[in-house]
Formats: structure tokens, C-alpha cells, sequence
């Protein structure tokens, strides 16, 4: 892998066209709803389906990914940007071979001075290498999180049951989702049973499209398994510790109807994300 870096490196410096991985952002506005559970399991699922799978943590201060991983990262991709660090370096491998990294901060408050092509360069290695890239949000709208699904193109909406998790999903596709043309796919999490998914997806549907005008895809439900609360907490994902579960079969599933739809129209990977975010906050 570190040699293809250096060839690839002398290609995205040469403004060669080079491959874009698909990223998508699990989000959902309220805390504690599942969202890196279902990153971690969901990422762990497309490895086994025979992809690239890269998870980013853009979760600020206390790391969830890490700890549900049982890997520590040394480096952050703020590093890539202030400290000359490649992106190799700080790529950490986990499980089954998914790479890690940990974003490590704000990139709408980027220092003027810093090397932002040399940065984007390393981003587009990055696509090259994943074919997935899921990016783990943290808890609440807070302006990191809005920047980055401002900049998104496909996004994974965690809802659970819940009517405050459901008022926040609408507010969070009001203000962070709206006005452009992105995927918008839309998982409901610890649901009781198929019936109680069923009238949590109709209602959440329901509103989005007649306030928003917003289109969905259902990606269906998880129930609420104390299996899942387990792998937390003994830092083994449900996928590794028991894959024969039903659910996680059902993530698998869902993973493999992920990969099955088509990316979105307006496919630019990572390095268009960074590229948006960039630019929003005002520096060439
Ligand atoms: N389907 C499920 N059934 C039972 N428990 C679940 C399920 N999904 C997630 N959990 C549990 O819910 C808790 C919160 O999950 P997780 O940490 O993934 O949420 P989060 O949305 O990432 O939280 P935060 O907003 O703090 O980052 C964990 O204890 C996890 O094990
Ligand atoms: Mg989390």
C-alpha cells in the first residue's frame, strides 16, 4: 500500500482524474440512537461483502468509534492538514482489515498559511483506496456536524421510536439537508417489531415529504437487541460476535442493499466533501 501511495500521489499531483469512493454520513440529530453502532456494523458488513471500507470518526472530543473498535489512533486528519503527515499515517487498521481514522477537529476554522492542495491531494488518495467511506457524526447539531452534512452527498438518517429522535431527524433534514440533491436514506433503529417500524417510517415519511418536500429511501429497521448493547460494551461489534444473529443478518442486508443502489448523481467522494467544506469557510 505505501508504494502505491507514492505512485498515486505523483498521479493526483499531476491533476490526474482519479477514482471517488461513495461516502456516506450516519447522522440523526439526537444522541445515543445507535449511530456508531450501525457505523461500525455497517462498515464491518461491506468488508465482508468484498469492499474497501474506510470509517471516519467525525465525532469531536471523546472518540466512539475508537472505543467500540478497540483501536486508539495516533494521528488525526487534522495532522494531515497542519503537521505534514500523510494520509498512510494516519490510517489505522481495524477489524477484518476496515481502515480507521479520526478527523480530529473543525475543518470550516482552517489556518490560513496551511497547504490546502497538498491536503485535498491526500483526500483523493484516500477515495482511491476505499470504496466505502462512513463517517460517524456526534451527538446534537452542532456547527461541525451541519457543516459536514451541509457538504454531503449521501447521508444515513438514524431514527429510533422515539418521538424526540423523530423531531430531531425532521429539524436536522430542515436545516442541514435541505435545497440540494442528496441521497437521503433513512434507517429506523430499536424498533419493537416490523409494526413499530412500519409506523415510525409512515409518520416520519409523512412529514418530511408534505413540510419538506424531501424524498426518502427506506433502508428498513433494526429491533431492539440486547446483543447490540453487549458489543459496546465488550467492544466486539455484533458482526464479529455473532454474525449468525438475525440481527446481524439484517445489517448485512441492509449493507448489501446499500451497495446494490446506485451512488448518488453528484458523486465527488471525500475530496468534494472537503473541498465544499473548504470553501464555505472561506479560503481558496
Ligand atoms: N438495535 C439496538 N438494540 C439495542 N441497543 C442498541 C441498538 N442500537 C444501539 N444500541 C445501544 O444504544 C446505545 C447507544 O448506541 P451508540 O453509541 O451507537 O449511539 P450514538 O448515536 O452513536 O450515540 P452518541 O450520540 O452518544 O454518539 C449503546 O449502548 C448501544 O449498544
Ligand atoms: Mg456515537
Amino acid at each position: 500500500m505505501m508504494d502505491q501511495a507514492e505512485s498515486l500521489r505523483r498521479l493526483v499531483s499531476q491533476g490526474k482524474k482519479i477514482k471517488k469512493s461513495r461516502v456516506i454520513t450516519v447522522t440523526g440529530g439526537k444522541g445515543g440512537i445507535g449511530k456508531t453502532c450501525i457505523s461500525v456494523n455497517l462498515s464491518l458488513s461491506l468488508k465482508k461483502l468484498g469492499y474497501n471500507v474506510t470509517i471516519i470518526d467525525a465525532d469531536l472530543g471523546f472518540s466512539n468509534v475508537e472505543i467500540e473498535l478497540g483501536v486508539t489512533s495516533k494521528y488525526t486528519l487534522l495532522d494531515v492538514l497542519y503537521n505534514n503527515k500523510t494520509i498512510t499515517e494516519v490510517i489505522n487498521e481495524g477489524p477484518l482489515g476496515i481502515k480507521y481514522i479520526s478527523s480530529g477537529g473543525d475543518f470550516n476554522l482552517i489556518k490560513e498559511g496551511v497547504d490546502l492542495s497538498l491536503f485535498l491531494n491526500n483526500i483523493k488518495i484516500l477515495d482511491y483506496y476505499s470504496d466505502f467511506i462512513i463517517v460517524d457524526t456526534g451527538a446534537g447539531l452542532n456547527e461541525v456536524v451541519h457543516n459536514f452534512l451541509k457538504a454531503a452527498d449521501e447521508v444515513l438518517i438514524i431514527v429510533t421510536p422515539e418521538p424526540t429522535s423523530i423531531m430531531d431527524a425532521y429539524t436536522l433534514i430542515k436545516y442541514s439537508l435541505m435545497g440540494e440533491n442528496k441521497k437521503i436514506n433513512v434507517l429506523i433503529n430499536k424498533a419493537k417489531s416490523f409494526e413499530d417500524y412500519k409506523k415510525v417510517y409512515n409518520r416520519f415519511e409523512k412529514v418530511v415529504q408534505n413540510y419538506l418536500g424531501v424524498f426518502l429511501i427506506d433502508l428498513g429497521y433494526l429491533e431492539e437487541d440486547e446483543k447490540m448493547m453487549e458489543c459496546i460494551i465488550e467492544q466486539n461489534p455484533i458482526i464479529l460476535k455473532y454474525g449468525n444473529s438475525k440481527t446481524a443478518r439484517r445489517i448485512m442486508h441492509i449493507a448489501s442493499q446499500i451497495a446494490n443502489q446506485p451512488p448518488p448523481k453528484e458523486n465527488n467522494g471525500l475530496w468534494g466533501i472537503f473541498s465544499r467544506l473548504i470553501n464555505r469557510g472561506g479560503f481558496k
